[in-house]
């Protein structure tokens, strides 16, 4: 079976930090002897620029027509038309694709404990899951709009939408350590109160699982003072945007956190949680292990090869672990000196 791969560089460190990675795909590729057929298309500003808007039907028909899509980045300063951003294409393509469920796993390896800006004996053996709802809330709720005198954001949720998320997260904790976090803020918002009911139907169904609730707030304190207490964490779009960055840096660094987005059926996407980073773009300083762990989710998934993927984490903690690092690890490599060695290790 050779499987299909849409590959979207976006702007500011998307290409710098896809294109190496892809070379570390054909790198596997021989290696562990599986094909597959990759076509690169224009998204984010890059395709404003060409097409004139963020996500051209050509590009939206070849991530349709493909099995896994990887992602770089998108956006930056040259773009801040409201009516027409790159960050329209990303909502564009998760929504198009039905891409509910973001997978952001936070892994405090060996290999990083003591790059974390917390105390090492605090982050050591961090292990947790944050599963973010991605095609609901806020960021698409119904009205929307801005004017002079008034902006509108709609935070909406049916029964559907939560009770479908909930059963991706109890699953993924009954293949770990069997306990689900659902985080909310119920105490004031009545999409969380829906959303607290569901979750409590739902575990019903799991009765090996414990489900345990917090409220945001509480739960971003949590995250840093006993990260290690979490398993898996289930939440609404914006919470689950806002948590995934400051968990990332438990390990280190908002560089290293990957991410995968999956729908019932059809293509899957893997992205980097960081955005394009503008400040350093162009510059060869880009922390490419966000991308290339998220490549390796997408060999394990969709690619369907574990040990591949296995391999390619393992040598992305290695090369950190002997110092082969990005400015933002506290390193002095370039991103191409971290590529080429990740490629003399394959
Ligand atoms: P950002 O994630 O781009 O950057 C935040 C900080 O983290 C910056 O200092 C940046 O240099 C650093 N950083 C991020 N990724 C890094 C990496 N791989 N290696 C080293 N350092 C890294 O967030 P921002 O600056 O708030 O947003 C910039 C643009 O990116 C905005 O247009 C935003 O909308 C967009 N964005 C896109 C995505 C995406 O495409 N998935 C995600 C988040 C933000
Ligand atoms: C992310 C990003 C996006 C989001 C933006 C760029 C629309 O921050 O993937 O985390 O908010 O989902
Ligand atoms: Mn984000």
């Amino acid at each position: 079976m050779t499987y299909k791969i849409t590959a979207l560089p976006g702007d500011g460190i998307g290409p710098e930090i896809l294109e190496g990675s892809i070379e570390i795909l054909e790198a596997l590729a021989k290696k562990f002897e599986f094909e597959y057929d990759l076509v690169t298309k224009d998204f984010g500003g890059i395709a404003i620029d060409k097409h004139g808007e963020p996500l051209p039907p050509e590009t939206l028909e070849a991530c349709q027509n493909s099995d896994a899509i990887l992602l770089g980045a998108v956006g930056g300063p040259k773009w801040t038309n409201p009516k027409n951003r790159p960050e329209h294409g990303l909502l564009g393509i998760r929504k198009s694709l039905k891409l509910f469920a973001n997978i952001r796993p936070t892994i405090v390896t060996e290999a990083t404990a003591h790059l974390s800006p917390l105390k090492e004996s605090l982050v050591k053996d961090t292990d947790f899951i944050i599963v973010r709802e991605l095609t609901g809330g806020l960021y698409f709720g119904e009205p929307k709009y801005f004017n002079e005198n008034q902006a509108v954001d709609t935070l909406t949720y049916t029964t559907e939408e939560i009770t479908r998320i909930a059963h991706i997260a109890f699953k993924l904790a009954l293949k770990r350590k069997n306990v689900v976090t659902s985080v909310d803020k119920e105490n004031v918002l009545s999409s969380s109160k829906l959303w607290r009911q569901t979750l409590e139907q739902v575990s019903k169904e799991y009765p090996d699982v414990t489900l345990n609730h917090l409220l945001v707030d509480a739960c971003s304190m949590h995250l840093i003072t006993n990260p290690k207490q979490f398993d898996v964490i289930v939440t609404e779009n914006l919470f689950g945007d806002i948590l995934s960055d400051e968990a990332s840096v438990i390990p280190g660094s908002l560089g290293l956190s990957p991410s995968a987005s999956f729908g019932e059926s059809g293509p899957s996407l893997y992205e980097p949680i960081h955005g394009s980073a503008p400040d350093i773009a162009g510059q060869n300083k880009a922390n490419p292990s966000g991308m290339l762990l998220s490549l390796a989710m997408c060999i394990r998934e969709s690619l369907h090869q574990p040990e591949c993927a296995q391999h390619l984490e393992n040598i992305v903690f290695n090369t950190i672990n002997e110092g082969i690092a990005t400015k933002d690890l506290g390193g002095s490599y370039s991103t191409s000196e971290v590529f080429e060695a990740i490629k003399k290790s394959i």
